[in-house]
């Protein structure tokens, strides 16, 4: 019996993709369906606009990045239309029942998730495929598009060694990551870094300082500092951990919306975290620092090779899940299987670094400092 189904790639692009989408495409037109990709996300599901994903759209893109459907971060029950952000579900279920959707694909993040759960909670059929350089989404071994990200982050911290022990200075890289600190930790341990600092770990500036002046103490007159984009000093984390507690708790309106002010006040700070600490650990320890923010590079070109064969075999993966009337479900990695995992499991939540992940404790053994 032959299906239509739709996909579409939503949140931040992110090497892979386009493996993923060439997958799940051959694999449902080998059985005889067809593919209609939705462009840049919800949102042109809203809008109505796609392309039929046929063999001739679909070759050549498996090493390509980025996304050939193209991506946004607009979300179905709030979506910007003018100054307004509109609840746009009943128009997506209409354009996907205009269609006569079997299943809906959504490759993407965190966010992501969560917006397909709840169009899943609107009676559409969604299966989800795990998309992100963070790794932080929740169960599920892996998401495709960190291999590739920690390759160039570790390349990068690779080559900032060189201008650091030229210099005998203190490099600072700042690694991406969002909220979680697996791309930051990874690398760091994979490029050497002396110095890792995470979001899971709230930093104390001295004891950073204390680590590298031992360095310079033992003849080591550089320090290579890997820092998520998410990693914060205690001062700021305790008062994070204080508004959210008062924003989830006060009874009292005003409070509640007082704390959630600051809380986003602080957001805007945080982005400046980095360059802070480049700064203090320059005066504090008299050593030149420098600051380089690795950003979308992380998140550009050809996906490495084990990117592609997890976005090539989840993919695959999905389809087979379509075919049993399986949805409602995130298409995860489990060792060498492919699982499907409910998506309420997934919405929601974050994988961050646990504090005895063994990462961390590889990290302690080869003493590098963690902040704290
Ligand atoms: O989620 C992937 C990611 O690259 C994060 O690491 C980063 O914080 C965020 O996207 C940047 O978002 P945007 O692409 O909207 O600037």
């Amino acid at each position: 019996m032959s299906k239509v189904i739709g996909i579409l790639t939503a949140g931040g692009d992110s090497p892979g993709l386009n493996a993923a989408i060439r997958s799940v495409g051959k694999t449902a037109i080998s059985a005889g369906w067809h593919v209609i990709g939705f462009r840049d996300g919800f949102r042109g599901l809203m809008e109505n606009r796609f392309v039929r994903l046929d063999g001739a759209n679909l070759s050549g893109i498996l090493t390509v990045g980025g996304t050939i459907l193209g991506t946004s971060r607009d979300k179905p029950n709030k979506m910007p239309i003018g100054d307004k952000l509109l609840d746009m579900t009943d128009v997506i279920i209409a354009n996907y029942e205009r269609h006569h959707l079997d299943a809906l694909v959504c490759l993407g993040g965190g966010g992501t998730q969560k917006n397909a759960y709840h169009l899943s909670q609107h009676g559409l059929n969604i299966l989800t495929l795990p998309k992100t350089i963070d790794n932080d989404v929740a169960m599920t071994d892996v998401t495709f598009g960190f291999d590739t990200a920690l390759n160039i982050a570790t390349e990068a911290i690779d080559r900032l060694h060189s201008t650091a022990h030229s210099h005998h200075r203190i490099i600072v890289v700042e690694i991406m990551g969002h909220n979680a600190g697996w791309l930051a930790l990874g690398s760091g341990l994979a490029g050497g870094a002396d110095v890792i600092l995470i979001p899971e770990i709230p930093y104390e500036v001295e004891k950073v300082v204390e680590s590298i002046v031992q360095r310079s103490r033992e003849g080591k007159g550089f320090s290579i500092v890997a820092v998520s984009e998410g990693a914060m000093p205690v001062e700021q984390a305790r008062e994070v951990q204080k508004l959210e507690a008062r924003k989830q708790g006060a009874e009292d309106k005003e409070k509640r919306k007082a704390a959630a002010d600051r809380l986003a006040e602080i957001e805007v700070e945080r982005t400046g975290n980095t360059l802070r600490l480049t700064h203090r650990l320059e005066e504090m320890t008299g050593l030149e620092s420098r600051l380089t923010i690795l950003g979308y590079l992380q998140r550009g070109g050809t996906p490495s090779p084990a990117d592609r064969l997890l976005a090539t075999r989840l993919g695959a993966a999905c389809v087979d899940y379509i075919e049993q009337g399986t949805s409602g479900v995130l298409v995860a990695a489990r060792g060498d299987d492919a699982i499907a995992v409910p998506l309420e499991q997934v919405a929601g939540k974050r994988k961050v670094v646990p504090h005895d992940h063994p990462w961390i404790q590889t990290a302690r053994n080869l003493e590098v400092n963690l902040g704290d």
